[in-house]
């Protein structure tokens, strides 16, 4: 008899579009998803770069491709870097990959050793937690607070890891518009940062996909950017500027790494990472269509966060506290004392508003972290979904502050 136990279970089937996930009812909505809004996928213009890239360069886009990736496109981000940032890099620099995550993976694959310490945020994304958990190392916290990560949490830490002789393989960090907690790495704890891991020579792994959806600010330089382009790992996507289903990112790292990448291949890509998708992106950044569609998508999703924001400062009850982002996606909300986000999931599923409780962003989840946090994507939901789903997360927590102040009244 096989062990079920042992066999992997598939998640049940979802639509993101219907709003029918794990463990929440059909029709719920989903404070759950991180995706980009569905209506602002350039479907037409996707459409007319396919069509360009096909009639163009079609054997090549149906070809293998070169490891690093079409050089067009690399050219393309190359110059976007210097524009945007003033940041000049070289084609030594980048390379192409299947999106962050499989740049994630690879750091992890080429950079860790059996036992070693992978340092995360406390809290970081989920799923970059699972790719880490893949790998046969221990992952350990360090937390962050309104400025990013206490860049002296994190010293601590690696003295007292290397007391106990520890290697420490790298950092994994998202400064900029962080997921889940919408935080942003102060500019001087990134130069703090910078210097601590460059003393201790641990590798930082900068993921960077938020970068182009700011609202207000600019965005401080990256650690890439602040390191002189060493020690540093940096991965960028097209999945929250253009298409998430494109599965394309890229990785910006000093030469003897992009070579050792190159080399090795990316897992599950020999012949480069989707050399045809990168005919497409190419031919749509060459039409210069990137520019104003991201201009789009930070004037939508700045309305969608004000939008939530402004539910929130309507609906919430005294002691809710939330983060204000000044980009991304994401809004990381605070219980006050004793209200458990778990407690609320389980009400507010019955009433159909479903989120992923803040337990799930926490690596090392025996510190009890997370479990008053709700993290409220505002990507993916209507303003009409977000108003009601915030009214009916507040009414759920009203009744459960109701129902802690009368126990601890009696
Ligand atoms: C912080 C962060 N990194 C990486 C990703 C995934 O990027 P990609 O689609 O390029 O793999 C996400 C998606 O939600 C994310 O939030």
């Amino acid at each position: 008899m096989p062990d079920n136990a042992s066999v992997p279970q598939l998640s049940p089937p979802f639509d993101p579009l219907e709003g029918v996930q794990a463990g929440g009812p059909a029709g719920a909505i989903p404070f759950v998803y991180g995706h980009p809004d569905p209506d602002l996928l350039p479907v037409e213009k996707i459409i007319a770069a396919t069509e360009r890239a096909l009639r163009t360069r079609g054997r090549l886009a149906l070809q293998y491709g070169p490891e690093q990736g079409y050089g067009p496109l690399l050219d393309y981000l190359i110059g976007k870097v210097e524009r945007d940032e003033g940041l000049r890099i070289a084609r030594a620099n980048i390379m192409l990959c299947a999106g962050a995550a499989q740049g994630l993976d690879t750091a992890a694959r080429l950079f860790t050793r059996p036992g070693d310490v992978v340092l995360v945020e406390a809290p970081s994304y989920h799923e970059a937690i699972a790719t880490l958990r893949d790998h046969p190392v221990e992952l350990r916290q360090v937390p962050i607070d309104g400025q990013g990560l206490v860049v002296e949490a994190l010293a601590k830490r690696l003295e007292a890891l290397s007391l106990i002789g520890r290697r420490m393989a790298f950092l994994y960090i998202i400064p900029t518009f962080q997921n889940p907690a919408g935080i942003t790495l102060a500019a001087e704890r990134r130069e703090a940062l910078v210097e601590l891991a460059a003393e201790r020579g641990l590798l930082l792994v900068e993921d960077d996909v938020y970068r182009d959806i700011c609202f207000e600010g600019r965005v401080p330089p990256s650690l890439f950017e602040l390191a002189g382009g060493r020690g540093v790992i940096r991965l960028g996507s097209f999945s929250k500027i253009l298409a998430a289903g494109l599965r394309l990112g890229w990785i910006v790292a000093e030469p003897e790494v992009i070579q050792r990448i190159v080399n090795c291949g990316l897992k599950g890509n020999e012949g480069g990472a989707n050399p045809f998708v990168a005919h497409v992106v190419a031919a749509f950044c060459q039409e210069g269509w990137l520019e104003p569609h991201i201009a789009r998508l930070v004037a939508h999703y700045r309305t969608r966060r004000d939008a939530l924001l402004a539910a929130l400062g309507r609906e919430m009850p005294d002691g809710v506290r939330w983060t204000r982002p000044s980009g991304g996606f994401f809004v990381w909300l605070t219980l006050p004392e004793p209200l458990e986000a778990e407690a609320v999931l389980a009400v507010a599923t019955e009433r159909g508003v479903i989120f992923t409780p803040g337990a799930r962003f926490f690596a090392q989840a025996s510190e009890g972290g997370g479990r008053r946090n709700l993290r409220l994507p505002f990507s993916f939901l209507s303003e009409a979904q977000m108003a009601e789903g915030v009214r009916t997360l507040a009414e759920v927590i009203r009744a459960k502050l109701k129902i802690q102040s009368s126990k601890f009244k009696a």
